[in-house]
């Protein structure tokens, strides 16, 4: 089967694409690189010593588009690409809303005219709002959401959905992933954010690496053990597995000839607190990481941890990487990468 990964060459996506590679399936990678580098996609190879096809286009660019789905016979279709700052996102609005709704409607649109309806989408715990119950069921309702980078996803969840209700040939996966950190234990590809990281992980391990002075940490008088923020931090490798067993859910359906849409967490279960992050990735550099307690941030929530039960139940998928693998893997990648990788 070929896989088409848009933003292939991202974090999760190129994490993804080794995971595709060694299960057996050809990768075919739509990327415009407006935040992840052609250098990514060279290490997947290198992983895995197979090669992916590569083409840089914008999902903007309806034709270019379409003329990879004629070159290219696309069985599924992974859906990463789009813009995912949370606060660049309350500053450029309309920027967001069109690169992530439009594109993806574009996408949907070029899979449609060739005959390929099956898609696994890249949604977030963001669309729980702060949520109604913790551990998070996908039973949860989706609550307020406070940006517009975290309504695009739940806008383009809704999308995706009403596709199947006419049209009983889409089979849609909507991945809802928790905190994705880590990176490939070879410590060549990881996370490589532009600027000054918004996200807990590549801020501390930009410090660990002398890039950043200190942390911040936003805020210690949350109703939490420790008073800071909890999450549900997940290995991106685990999170890639994920990937791979909801496409072998597509292929299962596809042969009980079952259609529409399914929703699942990708998520471990457990919590960790800002601090208890820093401890543990205080282990795995063996450096001391320099934090000092700020006001908290806006549209921040307490506490936020799954329940990822259906995806193992229905999917045959956990998480297997504990947190202590997890900074591991991210200060690998970061001490081999002080840098980050670029082209
Ligand atoms: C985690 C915890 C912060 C930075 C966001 C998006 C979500 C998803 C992942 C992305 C919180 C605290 C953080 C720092 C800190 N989407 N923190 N100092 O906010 O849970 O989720 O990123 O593509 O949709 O909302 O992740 O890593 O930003 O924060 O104290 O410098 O770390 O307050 O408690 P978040 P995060």
């Amino acid at each position: 089967m070929t896989i088409l990964v848009t933003g292939g060459a991202g974090f999760i996506g190129s994490h993804t694409c080794v995971e595709l590679l060694n299960a057996g399936y050809q990768v075919v990678v739509v990327d415009n690189l407006s935040n992840a580098c052609r250098e990514s996609l060279t290490r997947v190879e290198k992983i895995t010593g197979k090669k992916v096809t590569f083409y840089q286009v914008d999902l903007l660019d309806q034709e270019q588009l379409n003329a990879v789905f004629e070159q290219e016979k696309i069985d599924a279709v992974i859906h990463f690409a789009g813009l995912k700052a949370v606060g660049e996102s309350v500053a450029k609005p309309l920027e967001y809303y069109h690169n992530n709704l439009t594109g993806t409607l574009h996408l949907c649109d070029a899979m449609r005219k060739h005959g390929c309806k099956n898609i696994v989408f890249s949604s977030s715990a963001t669309v729980y709002g702060d949520p109604a119950f913790i551990p998070i069921t996908e039973e949860c309702p989706k609550g307020k959401i406070t940006n517009p980078y975290g309504k695009t996803k739940s806008m383009l969840e809704d999308i995706l959905m009403d596709l199947c209700v006419p049209d009983p040939e889409w089979r849609v996966m909507l991945l809802r992933y928790f905190n994705p950190i880590g990176a490939h234990e070879s410590g060549l590809i990881g996370e490589n954010p532009k600027g000054i990281p918004n996200n807990l992980l590549p801020y501390i391990t930009q410090v660990a690496v002398g890039k950043l002075k200190c942390l911040g940490v936003f805020g210690n008088d949350y109703d939490t053990p420790d008073g800071t923020g909890v999450r549900d931090y997940i290995h991106v490798v685990d999170l890639a597995e994920g990937h791979v067993k909801a496409l072998e859910k597509i292929e299962s359906m596809t042969k009980n000839n079952e259609s529409g849409y399914k929703i699942y967490n990708l998520g471990t279960g457990i919590g960790y607190s800002v601090l208890d992050i820093v401890h543990n990735f205080e282990k795995a550099c063996k450096k001391e990481i320099p934090y000092e307690i700020k006001p908290r941030r806006a549209g921040d929530i307490a506490t936020c941890y799954s329940d990822a039960s259906k995806a193992k139940a229905e999917l045959g998928w956990t998480a297997k990487r504990d947190i202590a693998k997890m900074c591991e893997d991210a200060w690998r990648f970061q001490s081999q990468n002080p840098e980050g990788l670029s082209d």
